[in-house]
């Protein structure tokens, strides 16, 4: 089982480009089923979770392409509309593939993708919103089994909760419905911008009317297209993080400031210098962080829960107490744990988390629970003192490309170990310590 092995300590300073989004790249290559031609995808990240909606698209029939830092996806021949539970099981937000898949065939088959780590993540608003466009789905043991006889027609929706998911599936299965969709309350993230991008270069009549309105004019059909994925900034921030505690000096590239505000002010409030310029971003930070009080997770343009648990890493040793509450997800203090047996005083009431900053972590053996969890305790192993072993890496794999050949490039003592344990020997248990087998 692979492993990422962090030695504590090292300032990290230089300058880093940060990778396409992930989360812009996942819908927008759903969409790709929705288009009778070809798309090239550039600056489209290489994750497990974007090879999972790979098998996705070539199991559905289209041909795709990976080329340096690009996929080519030609759903000219999408022929299926049912997608194995193997596959779902994969990804949970292969959800977002239903939309498309309903609007390209008129029927689709997969199966509800269930919770994870940190929630039921319920995908209520996203059939409810489908059926308001004319989709019959039959649940059944968490099979869904949908059609749309005569295709989709347009409607006007209201989301209860700016939903990312669905208002992602709402767009997939708008855009090539018969006549128009008015949605209110539709999620703003950075992501859903991408994908009205794309889809509008695809041919697609989609219009933002601010404070989450949307507009979305069917169309009969939609083209190919060349598109550049945003810059992922969850990978921004996490980086900006591991800078911040170890007091360094780091430059992050191919970046969107504008993006970031949220988290920039957070960093500005522990004592980061932040300069910005067009496409790139310059954080110098001080020998020792600032805390930071009433941090509170919200919808876009708020402070992004995905963010929550490498900024914990980051005021786990800032001076003074920082609070964290999380308001987006119902199960998402999972590194509180691990960030504990590294020597954090954090205390969680409810959905706050309560941070007294200590002088230092200590490394230790670690678990990746989830994608940004893992991505923290890499964060909060860069700062500590010693060493810190992470198991069940597959989690940040998800997300974070080659993440420790990016921290390596910034001084850190990184390295990805295919055995198991640590790199020094008085790591391992003494051997006194072993049960002798024979005698
Ligand atoms: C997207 O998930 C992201 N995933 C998540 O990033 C991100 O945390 C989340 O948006 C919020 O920003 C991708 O883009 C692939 P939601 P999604 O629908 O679409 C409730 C990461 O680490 N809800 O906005 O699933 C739900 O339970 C991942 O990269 C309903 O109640 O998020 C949750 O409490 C993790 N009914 C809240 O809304 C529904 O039908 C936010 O969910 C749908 C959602």
């Amino acid at each position: 089982m692979e492993k990422i092995i962090v030695q504590g300590g090292q300032t990290l300073r230089g300058t880093l480009r940060v990778q396409g989004s992930k989360n812009a790249a996942l819908p927008i290559l759903a969409a790709c089923v929705l288009v009778n031609g070809v798309c090239e995808i550039r600056n489209c990240p290489d994750l497990s979770d974007v090879r999972a909606a790979v098998r996705i698209l070539r199991h559905l029939g289209c041909a795709v392409e990976r080329g340096e830092d690009s996929l080519r996806v030609d759903a000219r021949t999408v022929f299926r509309a049912a997608i194995p539970h193997a596959l779902m099981r994969e990804m949970r937000s292969s959800i977002v593939f239903l939309g498309s898949v309903l609007s390209r065939t008129g029927r689709a088959a997969l199966c509800t993708p269930g919770g994870c780590e940190i929630g039921a993540r319920p995908i209520d608003l996203h059939l409810s919103s489908l059926r308001a466009l004319g989709a019959r789905i039959d649940e059944t043991n968490g099979a869904l089994c949908c059609t749309a006889r005569g295709g989709l027609r347009g409607t006007t929706i209201r989301l209860r909760f700016p939903s990312v998911g669905a208002t992602e599936n709402i767009l997939l299965a708008a855009a090539a419905a018969n006549g128009t969709t008015t949605l209110y309350g539709a999620a703003r993230e950075p992501e859903i911008g991408d994908l009205i991008r794309f889809l509008n270069a695809c041919g697609a009549r989609i219009r933002d009317l601010g404070a989450g309105t949307l507009k979305i004019e069917g169309v009969p059909c939609l083209h190919g297209c060349t598109h550049r994925v945003i810059p992922d900034r969850i990978a921004a921030v996490t980086y900006m993080a591991a800078a911040a505690v170890t007091g360094g000096d780091v430059t992050l590239t191919d970046i969107v400031p504008a993006h970031l505000a949220c988290m920039t002010n957070v960093f500005e409030q522990a004592g980061c210098r932040i300069e910005e310029a067009d496409d790139r971003l310059h954080l110098r930070a001080p020998e020792r962080l600032r805390a930071v009080r009433d941090i509170r997770t919200a919808p876009y343009p708020g402070f992004p829960t995905d963010a929550q648990a490498a900024i914990m890493a980051a005021l786990a040793t800032a001076d003074g107490v920082s609070t964290i509450e999380e308001t987006i997800f119902e199960n998402r203090f999972h590194h509180v744990c691990a960030l504990r047996r590294m020597g954090a005083d954090i205390t969680v009431e409810g959905c706050t988390a309560l941070l007294r900053g200590v002088e230092r972590l200590h490394g230790a053996a670690v678990s990746a629970v989830d994608l940004r969890a893992g991505a923290a305790m890499v964060v909060a192993g860069l700062g500590a003192q010693g060493e810190t072993v992470i198991d069940q890496i597959q989690h940040i794999d998800r997300g974070y490309e080659k993440i420790e050949a990016c921290l390596q490039a910034l001084g850190a003592r990184i390295e990805r170990s295919a055995d198991s344990g640590s790199t020094k020997p008085e790591q391992q248990f003494p051997l006194r310590l072993l049960p002798l087998r024979y005698g």
